[in-house]
């Protein structure tokens, strides 16, 4: 890393906890592992696949008291968090209070994405760009609402308020479909909140683009573009994501530096302001409208899957900048990015059942032969490269690793332009197998001419 030394301001062999389970947190630890510094990788509580690169701690990512207790036990110098809920739940304050450093922001911060209400509120006070909205607590003013933003015109977005595990967005087609959304979250209480957010519809495509934050400044990634419905032709329910690729066609490192100056950076300030430091991912979930760039949602944590197809091309020391971002860290100023100039496309296998449930236990064949062709280390690699990342899996009592869950695997490769890293990515894809196995032929599909 060119403005940050290699191992500069943190000491040798630290220690680094991340907390999760998914390929998100397995390509975190992928890249950490690169460290000039030859960092101790623990996680709690990972997978298999982790346990190929990371000591794995019995430790649930939702059981604050429990992360803290191991980190300090541990003695760990940097925890970095994968998902959301426990940053909401307070685990970057815990962390502090006992005196590690914690990449991933405090829960007064991890609120952007706790609350859309409070989101919202944060960008209209920052003045970012974002889809006209009201708060509502009725079904009635639901419809008011609808009205009132866009003449009663469909489709309509409704939100509700808290986390719902991607699935608490509705589009509504109908105003009985309005109604029925509005019913289901506001007198049904399906996930457990009382406010409602009734959106405008935007139109444009989608782009992820999550920033590195030290609390005053915000360095943007490189752009992605993840996949959110089950089935090809953006078919189907809504996903966890069922693939991504970066970097986005037309969104360059410049772009996404203006981008971040409108979006991320008066975010940051918004919440300094209010005495909030925020340290970690802040990723914007945006869409090009012909109106010029909107929020559709932010989120405090690193994005699955597009971590999976962001960090292989990564050729800064993800562990410095970790470390510089999180509190008492050096701070980013003056850091430059890094990054490997061919293209990622990330493919997810899902299990049978997958979004609406999942299967477990269904032996997974050929993982040898995927990361035969290059598997752990892929940013070494110097043509088309291959790294998988497990999510869903597990070990049986024959020490086979099994699916246990809906996305069981992210399988990622590099290649000289969009069209070449799909194709890497399929055959990787197709070489692994388990029963009921699926996925997307049409990640990247067309982008770039990707055929
Ligand atoms: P969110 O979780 O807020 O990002 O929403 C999930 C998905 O719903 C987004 O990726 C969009 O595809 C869609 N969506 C959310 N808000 C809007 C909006 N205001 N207009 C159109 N589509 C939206
Ligand atoms: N890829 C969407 C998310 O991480 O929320």
């Amino acid at each position: 890393m060119s403005s940050i030394p290699s191992a500069g301001g943190i000491k040798e062999a630290p220690k680094v906890l991340v907390v999760g389970s998914g390929a998100r947190e397995h390509a975190i630890l992928h890249a950490l592992a690169r460290s000039p510094a030859a960092p101790e990788l623990l996680c709690a509580p990972g997978n298999p696949g982790i346990a190929a690169v990371a000591r794995l701690l019995p430790v649930a990512a939702d059981d604050v008291a429990g992360l803290v207790g191991t980190a300090v036990s541990e003695r760990v110098d940097l925890v970095v968090a994968g998902p959301e809920a426990p940053l909401v739940a307070g685990l970057a304050d815990a962390l502090a209070a006992a005196g590690i450093a914690c990449f991933g922001p405090v829960a007064a911060g991890a609120r952007l994405e706790g609350s859309k209400a409070f989101c919202k509120e944060v960008m209209e006070a920052a003045g970012v760009p974002t889809a006209a909205y009201r708060v509502v607590t009725t079904v009635g003013d639901g419809l008011a609402a609808i009205a009132a933003i866009q003449g009663g015109r469909y489709p309509a977005v409704i939100k509700a308020d808290g986390l719902a595990a991607g699935k608490g967005v509705i589009i509504a087609r109908s105003e009985e479909e309005a109604s029925a959304a509005l019913r289901e979250l506001l007198v049904e209480h399906r996930f457990g909140t009382e406010l409602v957010l009734v959106e405008e519809f935007l139109r444009g495509p989608e782009v992820s683009l999550l920033a590195i934050c030290d609390g005053v400044r915000a360095l943007p990634l490189a752009s992605a573009q993840d996949y959110k419905r089950a089935y090809d032709g953006d078919e189907g329910p809504n996903t966890g994501g069922m693939g991504a690729y970066s970097p986005v066609p037309g969104i360059s490192e410049l772009e996404a530096q203006a981008l971040c100056g409108v979006v991320h950076q008066p975010v940051l300030d918004e919440l300094r302001r209010r005495g909030v430091a925020f340290h970690g991912v802040l990723y914007a979930g945006l869409m090009l409208t012909e109106g010029g760039p909107k929020v559709l949602e932010f989120n405090a944590r690193f994005g699955d899957p597009e971590t999976q197809a962001i960090l292989p091309r990564l050729r800064t020391d993800l562990l410095a900048l970790l470390h510089a971002a999180a509190p008492g860290g050096e701070g980013l100023a003056g850091v430059r990015l890094e990054w490997d100039a061919r293209s990622a496309v990330t493919v997810v296998l899902a299990s049978a059942g997958y979004p609406s449930g999942s299967s477990s236990g269904d032996v997974i064949e050929g993982l040898g032969a995927a990361d035969a062709a290059g598997a752990a280390d892929v940013a070494d690699a110097a043509d088309a490269a291959v790294a998988v990342t497990h999510a869903g899996t597990a070990t049986d009592a024959l020490g086979r690793v099994v699916t246990a869950g809906g996305r069981v695997l992210s399988v990622t490769a590099l290649g000289a332009s969009i069209g070449e890293a799909r194709a890497a990515a399929y055959v990787a894809a197709d070489a692994i197998t388990f029963p009921g196995r699926q996925l997307r032929r049409d990640i990247a599909l067309g982008v770039d001419g990707a055929a």
